[in-house]
């Protein structure tokens, strides 16, 4: 058994700068309204909030294109209402976790500005270049915000490589002064008192363009391996990487227990399940609840001992939980508390993405002009061109875009659900009048009060942070339910995924189980309502406890 760490049983928070609290009426989300916001972070019980990015850039894709890694973007506050924020936070006892974004950075960069001057500029190398001639592409590799992966630009005669948008060029990881840049400029903020980092698209910075590869490059582990000992291992972190590419084999690496890489990555094979076979995620498929389980059991089990999972649903790019899995009509609150149930219950480090514990849902925009991302808008454009429908583009918008989780955070029923007094830069979700903090706080029945008690239950009981997994009923296309177990101590979280009901006959062996958490009022009963959840507890060594 390897040593415990303080983020083994840590619950982090995800905040969208720009979508959480306005403190100047400008309509943008801005560091001073997240210190505002920390009681109400505290009292939820989180310990880490991971930031996206706030660095300065030119927001072509909402910060995830930075042109200056040291310094704070105007639009969110400055240098002084960072620190600010990490001394107030830690009076909160919270942990600040910036989002490294070092794949790309801005073209508006000044390594890029000098980058492009001429190829014998000492820059020049810092980015990705090959030679060609105007007009004939070195591959037909593409973007992945559309159109091809190169650019050329006239004054050096050469294309650079972009894996996102044309404003976001690759950085060049072969080349050793770039990653001592990268390397001095993460020991910067973390003599500045950062918990922590997120690691943008890290599985692509060893890229092969000759090759075609993008993700996983054969250079990658030793590329992380070095930024890992020359920087995170002189502090005691949390380390996320973000990683689409990663396998169970990979994952052990990033995470393994000697803390040589990360303390975790992202993986997102569960996230690609409700999307046709080959296709893009805008290609809409129904869930199969059966392969959810399989693939969660997988990740709990081959990592369980040798690695660590991070547990989430959501994040600033994908849709709320809430309406892609669960139901966010009738039963919002039920199945919100039921997918939260599900996911907390496991072993890893949870993420809460801002307004997943209230139950925020999708916006449902009637027309493109609402929306705000650019990968929604180059979407838009090019399935136009290719044919589409504007209204099965805009639903597979309303199923799969970005904006869904960034539409601002519901405070209250007031004006722009108190996000903002201005004009907020994207509409909010037009049901702030009913979903919003102030109600879910007053409520102890709210999914804010269950998501609390949750966290709660994390610290509480051990058995949630290092006990086995075992998965019930793999075949049942309704329920989801496995038992937590270490030593004598026994967990069973049993969840019906569906909106019909469903007999749940374990629940029978458990009768004298003890209640950790129920979402509904009524009693406990083996047929399951629409998405009921529970979490029991028992201790075989006599006492529950
Ligand atoms: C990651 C970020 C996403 C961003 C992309 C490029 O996937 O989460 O928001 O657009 O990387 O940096
Ligand atoms: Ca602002």
């Amino acid at each position: 058994m390897s040593e415990h760490k303080w983020w083994q049983n840590a619950v982090v928070y995800q905040i969208y700068p720009r979508s959480f609290q306005d403190s100047n009426g400008d309509g943008i989300g801005d560091l001073k309204g997240i210190i505002q916001r920390l009681s109400y972070l505290e009292e939820l019980g989180i310990d880490v909030i991971w930031l996206s990015p706030v660095y300065r850039s030119p927001q072509d894709d909402n910060g995830y294109d930075i042109s200056d890694y040291r310094d704070i973007d105007p639009m969110f506050g400055t240098l002084e209402d960072m620190e600010e924020l990490i001394r107030e936070a830690k009076k909160h006892g919270i942990r600040i976790v910036m989002d490294l974004v070092l794949n790309h950075s801005s073209d508006e960069h000044i390594w890029f500005q000098e980058a492009k001057k001429s190829r014998d500029n000492p820059y020049h190398d810092y980015y990705v270049w090959r030679d060609g001639k105007e007009g004939v592409l070195p591959n037909e590799m593409k973007a992945a915000f559309g159109g091809s992966a190169w650019e050329w630009v006239p004054e050096v005669q050469q294309y650079y490589f972009h894996q996102f948008s044309i404003k976001q060029p690759d950085l060049n990881w072969e080349n050793p002064k770039v990653r001592r840049e990268i390397y001095d400029m993460i020991l910067w903020w973390m003599e500045k008192g950062v918990g922590g980092f997120r690691l943008d698209v890290i599985d692509q910075i060893a890229k092969e363009p000759d090759l075609g590869i993008t993700a996983n490059g054969p250079r990658l582990h030793e590329y992380i391996r070095e930024m890992s000992k020359e920087t995170f291992q002189k502090g005691d972190l949390i380390t996320v990487g973000e990683a689409w590419g990663a396998d169970t084999k990979r994952a052990k690496l990033y995470s393994n227990p000697d803390g040589s890489e990360f303390s975790m990555v992202f993986q997102f094979e569960h996230v690609g399940l409700d999307q046709q076979e080959g296709k893009t995620k805008w290609d809409l498929a129904p869930l199969p609840l059966i392969k959810l389980k399989q693939t969660l059991a997988k990740w709990q089990t081959e990592l369980h001992g040798c690695g660590w999972n991070s547990l989430f649903w959501n994040n600033h790019d994908l849709p709320r939980i809430v309406s892609r899995w669960g139901n966010d009509r009738e039963y919002r609150k039920e199945s919100a508390k039921m997918l939260a149930a599900v996911l907390h219950g496991m072993q890893g480090t949870p993420y809460i993405y801002q307004g997943e514990e209230l139950g925020m849902t999708n916006v449902y925009f009637e027309d493109i002009s609402h929306y705000r991302d650019i990968e929604t808008l180059n979407l838009y454009e090019e399935r136009l061109k290719e044919g589409y429908k504007p209204e099965d583009i805009l639903a597979s918008i309303h199923a799969k875009g970005r904006d869904n989780a960034r539409t601002p955070m519901q405070w209250d029923d007031s004006e722009n659900a108190g996000f903002t007094r201005g004009t907020p830069w994207i509409e909010v979700n037009p049901n702030y009048t009913q979903i919003h903090a102030k109600e879910s706080m007053q409520d102890p029945d709210s999914v804010f009060h269950f998501y609390q008690k949750l966290i709660r239950i994390r610290k509480e009981y051990l058995v949630v942070s290092e006990g086995s997994f075992t998965l019930l009923y793999e075949e049942d296309p309704q329920i989801f339910a496995y038992v937590r177990t270490l030593g004598t101590q026994e967990l069973l979280v049993c969840a019906n995924f569906s909106k019909e009901p469903v007999v749940c006959p374990v629940i029978e062996e458990w009768k004298d189980a003890r209640m950790l958490t129920h979402n509904y009022q009524t009693p406990l009963q083996k047929e399951f309502k629409p998405y009921e959840a529970v979490i029991l507890f028992r201790d075989k060594k006599g006492a529950a406890r």
